[in-house]
């Protein structure tokens, strides 16, 4: 509902100058902390989830903490995706630029059966980079990538429009800033 998504947005703390001068950090730390909160964001996210998801996809770390509730509300799997040298089985991964840099994402690479309806949850859409590289390792599996769901959109820095160009326009923000 429009409250609930109001109420998500309004527990979204704006923190200047972090990680470094100039960027504006959104913090979901006070969302999570409140309990009428973090339920209206599961309940939310929830509400925008197709039909007969099989697995929920979450990222790390962030990801995590929203993408097991929703699983467990959906009566679906979470498998996560993590950065490099946490996974003690044979990994797929995916590398993508950032502003400075490489970031490496993985998977193991049995996690997900082919054709399984996927849902992938993080919390800030941003770039795209995150989502696009979960994108690159669900398809080396052969999963469907159904749906995208996340609590805050960065419009500015134009991820839905990077995730359009990788064919992934099935992607949802319960608040877009
Ligand atoms: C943040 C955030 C998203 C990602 C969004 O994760 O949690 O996962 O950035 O940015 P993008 O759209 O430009 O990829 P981060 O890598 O900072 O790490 P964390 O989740 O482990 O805190
Ligand atoms: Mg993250």
């Amino acid at each position: 509902s429009a409250a609930r998504r109001a109420l998500v947005a309004e527990l979204i703390r704006d923190v200047p100058d972090f990680p470094k001068p100039g960027v504006v950090f959104k913090d979901i730390t006070p969302l999570l902390a409140s309990a009428q909160g973090f339920r209206a964001a599961v309940t939310e996210l929830v509400a925008t989830a197709p039909e007969r998801i099989d697995v929920v996809v979450g990222m790390e770390a962030r990801g995590f903490v929203f993408a097991a509730p929703v699983a467990l509300e959906l009566g679906a799997g979470f498998v996560p995706v993590r950065k490099p040298g946490k996974l003690p089985g044979e990994v797929i991964s995916h590398s993508f630029e950032l502003e400075y840099g490489f970031e490496t994402l993985t998977m193991h690479r049995d996690a997900i059966r082919p054709g399984a309806r996927v849902l992938v949850v993080d919390d800030v859409l941003a770039t795209g980079g995150t989502v696009g590289a979960t994108a690159a390792l669900l398809k080396e599996m052969g999963a469907e990538l159904v749906h995208v769901s996340v609590v805050m959109e960065l419009g500015f820095l134009g991820g839905h429009a990077r995730l359009a160009e990788l064919g992934i326009d099935n992607c949802t923000a319960l608040v877009t800033v």
